[in-house]
């Protein structure tokens, strides 16, 4: 057991540890948040000063993190762009973003900068955990070798560990309190001291042996979640094909109260995570040499579900005698999933540029997303009134926004697509 451990184990039982967040975004703040109200004092650093000065003002740019709650932290969190301060905090998670290249390999770019910032000022006794997605071995090639080519030395000098977040946007029942973490050290003395760590802030810690075992955890999650909305997709396509109701096939299948769980199709995968992580870890297993055939096949089917959409409303319009080119197209949400503001990788985004290469007018309402920028043009929400919706030639449903009145749509629209199966039957 080493005395710089049980030291730093000892301050977070009294509360007195610094907390570092590198990257105060989706993941980061809300950390930072829950971390200061368990009695730590906070500091985060974020390299885009804007959201520094927003912050540090008591205005949040996430929305699960509201003003208010920010100001009940104010006296113990500031935020700030300067990198030398990153000597200060005893513990530092790194929440920094994981895309993916032009050619969909990992963008670690983002980990490796916070690396070097967090090398520059690395001290004894300082513990460092990596939150960001990211494929299995990134702990120990990447941030293992930099800190330690500082001269000092993992598990005794220092502490690293991955611990991957598990944030659900808008999900109003769990938060980064009460969703179990998951934790895994370079040695067990890292794994203790991160889990001592963390304790405070987190209801339930799930300790497992290595950082890959902790790396792969996340990844098997969300490749879990993409291969299961990529059966379902499927399923509707077959359904559609066989003129049978995918929902109805689904909802009665989900009656059996063992051995099946409900997934349902939509119009494609959006949103940082799921359509993003599981390539990480098929690009790390085609290093290796090993094609992993269910990621490269949920990912294509998930990919495709807009030209299917799209697609529908082809046929839709087909229907009364119309083209698609020259019709005006309604987009019913633009998000990527309800009730969020996110629309990073949106299905929306590919249904609105698919729609337009065919030669639709498409305008957009979203009640979470008042305007958006997309390959340099500025695009806009239109208001949902009865007007606007009988103004469209059809009207595409793509994101089940409670704040959305589907009744009146039904209402209104002349032609309706309904990729999420929200619209109330006839009234
Ligand atoms: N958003 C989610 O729902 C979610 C859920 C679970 C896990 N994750 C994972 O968490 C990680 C972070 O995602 P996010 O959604 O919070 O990203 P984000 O884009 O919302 O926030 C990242 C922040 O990091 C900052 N940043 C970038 N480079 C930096 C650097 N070198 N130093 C300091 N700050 C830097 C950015 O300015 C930004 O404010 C990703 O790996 C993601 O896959 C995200």
């Amino acid at each position: 057991m080493s005395k710089i451990a049980d030291e730093l184990i000892a301050k977070a039982q009294r509360r007195d540890v610094v907390f570092g967040i590198v990257g105060l975004g989706y993941v980061g703040l809300p950390l930072a948040v829950e971390l200061a109200q368990a009695g730590y004092r906070v500091l985060g650093y974020d390299v885009n000063p804007r959201v520094v000065e927003g912050l540090n003002a008591g205005r949040s740019h996430v929305k699960d993190v509201s003003d208010a709650r920010l100001g009940t932290i104010r006296d113990r969190f500031t935020a700030t762009t300067d990198a030398t301060r990153l000597s200060e905090p005893d513990a530092i998670s790194i929440c920094v973003p994981t895309p993916l290249s032009k050619f969909k390999d990992p963008d670690v770019s983002f980990i490796v900068a916070a690396t070097e910032s967090v090398k520059r000022t690395l001290r004894r006794g300082q513990a460092i955990m990596l939150e960001s997605t990211t494929y299995p071995g990134t702990t120990r090639e990447i941030l293992l070798p930099a800190l330690e080519s500082t001269g000092l030395k993992v598990g005794v000098d220092f502490f690293l560990a991955f611990s991957p977040e598990r944030v659900d946007p808008g999900n109003p029942v769990y938060g980064t309190r009460n969703t179990p973490k998951v934790v895994g050290g370079i040695t067990p003395e890292c794994s203790r001291v991160t889990m001592a760590l963390y304790q405070p802030a987190i209801d339930s810690l799930v300790p497992v042996s290595t950082t890959e075992a902790a790396e792969l955890v996340k990844l098997l999650e969300n490749t879990f979640r993409s291969v299961n909305i990529g059966l379902v997709n499927e399923m509707a396509i077959v359904c559609d094909k066989l003129g049978v109701d995918v929902w109805e096939v689904i909802e009665a299948a989900a009656t059996k109260p063992f051995g099946f769980m409900k997934f349902l199709p939509g119009p494609g995968l959006g949103g940082h995570c799921i359509p993003i992580d599981p390539h990480y870890l098929a690009w790390k297993m085609r290093g290796l040499n090993y094609k992993t055939r269910f990621i490269d096949l949920a990912g294509e089917l998930n990919t495709e579900m807009p030209v299917f959409w799209v697609r529908k409303v082809a046929e839709a319009l087909n229907g009364q005698g119309r083209a698609v080119r020259g019709a005006n197209v309604l987009v019913l949400g633009v998000a990527y999933k309800r009730d969020i503001e996110d629309i990073r990788e949106s299905p929306a985004l590919d249904i609105i540029r698919l729609l337009e290469q065919q030669g639709a007018r498409v305008s957009y309402h979203d009640p979470h997303v008042p305007a958006f920028q997309e390959d340099e043009r500025e695009f806009r929400s239109v208001p949902l009134t009865p007007a606007t919706i009988e103004a469209a030639d059809c009207v595409i449903v793509v994101t089940d926004h409670s704040a959305i009145d589907f009744h009146q749509v039904k209402r209104h629209a002349r032609l309706a697509v309904d990729t999420r199966h929200v619209l109330p039957p006839g009234d």
